[in-house]
């Protein structure tokens, strides 16, 4: 595999400074006990999270049940997650909570809502009662597709309340795509809004649903919350809106009392085919996950304020917008707009207005904030901030160290964390109080995780050598499978290894144990942070009437990680010129959503091909990329291909 191989030689090592180890949630000496807990029986130390952070109406028979890749966790056991995320912060030992802020959020023209856990617990009941009254039922799916406002965790709890799985679907996805995923998932029910804001523009979005709903006649009721003002169509009978409904709504609805393995939530993941996954989580697993990560990892205390930035239509606002922190007690931060909305530096400003204490974003935005300028954190009082956090991507060092000196001030430890949507948490992540940082490593695995890293015949590789990376046993959080199709979860992740699960990216350990994610080695792009497969915009591609044939592929790039490069053959008689290029990239901006629209399409009259017609995307990564081919082209069907694509694109 001689594309995995680390280029990183970082030798710098970040110990947890003393003070903050002391204080730590986690601090070295329980991590040590935890460790040796979870290296005996990693059941035992779930076991022991399950029962620490989070409350069941009934207790587990069996910790875990395991026919592999087939996983149940807390067998048996009833509990919900409205029920942990709410009622048990207004009610007993901690019911003051119930005027402590649970979501602070910020609009992008600045205006501000403060919800405390005993509004969101009011909220959340109405909702429910919203959902049953147009006659949702446990195990229905309702489809969310919103900016972010608080009535997106409203509406996801609410359906949480009642057992009725949600499918969030991403504000930035066409109507396309999410008529494909309101298909595929069968929901019932959409809430929406008119629109959010997003740099200093009304985004609409109500219309897209209205797009998506003329092919989705199984939903039968439309929800849609007031935010722009903007005009929206309201369609008789089937939409209404959300302050109507909420007007109206009865104050009370207890949380059904779910199975441990009732269905959660499905999201959206690109593979490596056309067809985007949906990953299927469960109820008590995924909880006992993500309520432990959350006040491990982040440290949460009672006096902190969390803000994750991430958008809570990827795996990442799930997990660490609404469900650790809420489950947790904590006071999460939202914020629906732009980081450079007015100004480059709104994200500091937001710091410094609501004291954020515990700050959790992605690598290409520290690297958009280092060339916006120092300037602009340093006009802000970031003195707040006590612990910072990554997701998303590989951090290069050097943005990792940005991030440490000029938003932590040295001050503030840096988690590292690295996981995916299938994972539903965080899996291998410095513990801030307990393991020292290497900067562009996520260091250690979380106690009873046990990534491998595997050469192709599934020979653990000694390090620092790299290969697949791989997880042999489950863990809580683990997608449960693909819904409806299992036939595909088996062949994506468990068909490379028996009975070990394929993370889809390339890694390695170094001396010490510690983890370095090169990134995907599937046919998968990382896209500012976002998965795209290079599939779902090739069958974009040719859906065009212009085009004859796409073959995708990533380059890298210094501020999305990943740039999208796409590769066609117009069909005769179209005309590839400027035009046809705009058309194209604004086409896949349609069909799928502005996230996917290429940085560059290059025309050309074949694809280079192996005689058994496989596109070459190894040679098209190295010409994407301006690298010399260093790769044997003997089977390339058609020699003179290469040489038409590295030659100066004039259309
Ligand atoms: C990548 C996001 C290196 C990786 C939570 C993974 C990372 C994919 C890191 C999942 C990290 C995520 N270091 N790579 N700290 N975090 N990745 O499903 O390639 O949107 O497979 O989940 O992002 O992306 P997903």
């Amino acid at each position: 595999m001689p594309e995995i191989h680390s280029l990183l030689l970082e030798k710098r090592v970040f110990k947890p400074d003393a003070a903050f180890a002391k204080q730590a949630n986690w601090g070295p000496k329980k991590v040590a006990e935890l460790r040796r807990l979870a290296a005996r029986s990693p059941e035992r130390f779930w076991e022991k999270m399950a029962r620490e952070h989070v409350s069941w109406f009934k207790p587990w028979r069996r910790a875990l049940d395991w026919k592999p890749p087939f996983a149940k966790w807390f067998v048996g056991a009833h509990t919900n997650v409205s029920y942990n995320c709410l009622d048990r912060h207004v009610t007993g030992e901690n019911a003051w909570r119930r005027n402590k802020a649970a979501i602070v959020w910020e609009g992008e023209p600045g205006d501000s809502r403060v919800l405390t856990y005993g509004d969101l617990h009011r909220e959340v009941q109405k909702f429910a009662n919203v959902l049953e009254a147009k006659g949702i039922k446990k195990g229905d799916r309702v489809a969310i597709y919103m900016p972010m406002i608080p009535e997106i965790a409203i509406a996801m709890l609410a359906c949480t309340r009642i057992g009725a799985p949600h499918t969030v679907v991403f504000g930035g996805f066409s109507a396309d795509s999410l008529r494909d995923r309101i298909l595929d998932v069968g929901a019932k029910l959409v809430v929406t809004a008119d629109g959010g804001f997003r740099r200093g523009k009304p985004i609409a979005l109500k219309a897209a649903v209205d797009e998506a709903l003329t092919g989705a006649p199984g939903v039968a009721s439309v929800v849609v919350v007031r935010r722009t003002g903007e005009p929206v169509s309201m369609r008789e009978g089937r939409d209404a809106w959300w302050h109507d409904l909420m007007a109206e709504a009865p104050a009370s609805c207890p949380p059904a009392k779910l199975d441990s393995e009732h269905p959660l939530f499905v999201l959206y993941t690109s593979g490596s085919t056309g067809k985007p996954k949906g990953i299927l989580h469960t109820t008590g697993g995924y909880l006992t996950h993500i309520t432990a990560t959350t006040h491990a990892i982040f440290d949460l205390k009672e006096d902190d304020t969390f803000w994750c930035t991430a958008d809570v239509g990827w795996v990442t606002g799930h997990s660490y917008v609404v469900y650790g922190p809420l489950a947790n007690g904590a006071t999460t931060v939202m914020y629906e707009g732009a980081p450079n909305e007015p100004g480059p530096d709104r994200f500091w400003s937001i710091i410094a207005k609501y004291g954020v204490s515990v700050f959790y974003t992605a690598p290409t935005a520290i690297r958009t904030f280092i060339r916006w300028g120092d300037e602009h954190p340093n006009r802000h009082d970031l003195s707040s901030l006590r612990l910072l956090g990554s997701v998303g991507e590989p951090i290069n060092p050097e943005a990792w160290i940005w991030y440490h000196r000029v938003i932590g001030k040295k001050r503030c430890p840096i988690v590292d964390t690295w996981w995916q949507t299938e994972t539903g948490g965080i899996l291998v992540s410095p513990l801030p109080g307990a393991v020292a940082a290497k900067p562009g490593s996520c260091t250690l695995p979380f106690p009873g995780i046990e990534p491998e890293v595997l050469d192709a015949e599934g020979r653990a590789v000694k390090a620092p050598q790299g290969g697949f990376l791989t997880l042999r046993k489950p863990w809580p959080g683990m997608l449960r499978g693909i819904w409806g199709d299992p036939a595909r979860y088996k062949e994506q992740y468990w068909s490379r290894y028996e009975k070990v699960y394929f993370t889809g990216d390339g890694a390695h350990f170094d001396k010490d144990g510690y983890l370095w994610v090169m990134g995907r080695v599937d046919d998968v792009m990382n896209v500012s942070g976002h998965r795209i497969g290079t599939m779902e915009v090739e069958s974009a591609l040719v859906s065009h009437p212009a085009v004859a044939e796409a073959a995708v592929v990533g380059r890298p790039d210094d501020l999305t990680g990943t740039a999208i490069v796409a590769f066609v053959t117009p069909k005769t008689g179209a005309h590839a010129n400027a035009n046809l290029r705009e058309a194209l990239r604004g086409h896949v901006a349609r069909e799928i959503g502005a996230l996917a629209r290429p940085a560059e399409v290059r025309f050309t009259d074949a694809l280079p091909k192996t005689r058994s017609g496989k596109i070459m995307r190894r040679l098209l990564r190295d010409v994407a990329s301006g690298r010399e081919t260093v790769q044997d082209t003997t089977t390339l069907e058609d020699l003179s291909v290469l040489a038409r694509l590295h030659a100066p694109d004039e259309a």
